[in-house]
């Protein structure tokens, strides 16, 4: 057992009021958890769920996804954002098939070493899949730790090596442990302990809650990058895939054009998206998804 104050309390909530996810469950094999980790680094869960589905049916195994082509698989990504994600995915399949027997690796460092598998990506996979012990520090948990552990509002915009200390302590010695710390800090972040509204009145820790205990002072600390969208390139480059995406085969320039009407923004996303090999010129003034 474990000194560690947050812990019995944190795991007891998690075994009540955890949403039932099939990333979770007991059966779900490494390759599933790693589908859903890449596309939930960025999106929400109530997004990632029925593509996750449609993807796992589609493709149950690195090897089923490697042999499709990474057109297919970003085809498939449909409006989850960031399809540089599912490129990468698919990349990833091919190295898994081509290095690893088809398996995904069970070690951080092999992970680490794949296509689109950051620090992150590398803990989440070895924790929740293969029940080791590695810090997984996702946004809900930062604010968690941030919080509880810290008596801060907010994490600072990217960690700091006081906060890798501080997750490093709090994590238990035990794989299976850690890994059900992290899962139960990141849906504590998501339900409760959130960014705009906690509702520490339903929080398992709040007696422990060193944020709360101060008197939950304002962050002072630097600013946040907001996730902008309206007007950005991101939200360019979306409206463009998803015109490829929808169609059975190559498009005209033409109905590119008509997504977006500032031309040098559009034009620039679309150089942008050749670029990153997302998207390929058919012909003179034809594209389609690679
Ligand atoms: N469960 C496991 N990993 C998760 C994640 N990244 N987001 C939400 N729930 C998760």
């Amino acid at each position: 057992m474990t000194s560690q104050p947050l812990l019995e309390p944190l795991l007891e909530w998690y075994d009540r009021h955890a949403r039932d996810l099939p990333w979770r469950d007991g059966s779900a094999t490494p390759w599933a958890v790693m589908v859903s980790e890449f596309m939930l680094q960025q999106t929400p869960v109530a997004r990632v769920l029925p593509v996750y589905l449609e993807w796992l049916e589609r493709w149950p195994t690195p090897a089923d996804l490697a042999a499709e082509t990474s057109g297919e698989a970003v085809r498939a990504w449909g409006r989850l954002g960031y399809p540089r994600r599912a490129q990468r995915l698919h990349a990833a399949a091919g190295e898994i098939v081509a290095g690893h027997g088809g398996e995904v690796p069970a070690s951080y460092q092999e992970l680490r070493a794949l296509p689109g598998v950051g620090d992150y990506t590398a803990a989440a996979i070895a924790s929740f899949a293969f029940g080791q012990r590695h810090v997984v520090l996702d946004t809900n948990v930062r604010r968690v730790l941030a919080r509880a552990g810290a008596g801060q509002e907010l994490p600072r915009p990217s960690p700091t090596r006081a906060e890798r200390e501080l997750a490093e302590a709090l994590l238990p010695l035990d794989g299976s442990t850690a890994a059900a710390w992290s899962v139960a800090a990141m849906e504590l972040g998501a339900l409760v302990c959130t960014s705009r509204e906690p509702a520490c009145h339903r929080c398992p820790v709040r007696d422990r809650c060193a944020w709360l205990a101060a008197g939950r002072p304002a962050y002072d600390g630097p600013a946040h990058r907001g996730q902008a969208w309206a007007g950005t390139d991101r939200q360019v480059r979306g409206r463009l895939m998803a015109v490829l995406r929808e169609a059975e085969g190559p498009v005209h320039l033409s109905r590119l054009e008509a997504v977006w009407s500032d031309a040098a923004q559009r034009d620039r996303c679309l150089s942008s998206l050749l670029a990153d090999g997302l998207v390929v010129r058919t012909g003179e003034r034809t594209y389609a998804l690679d």
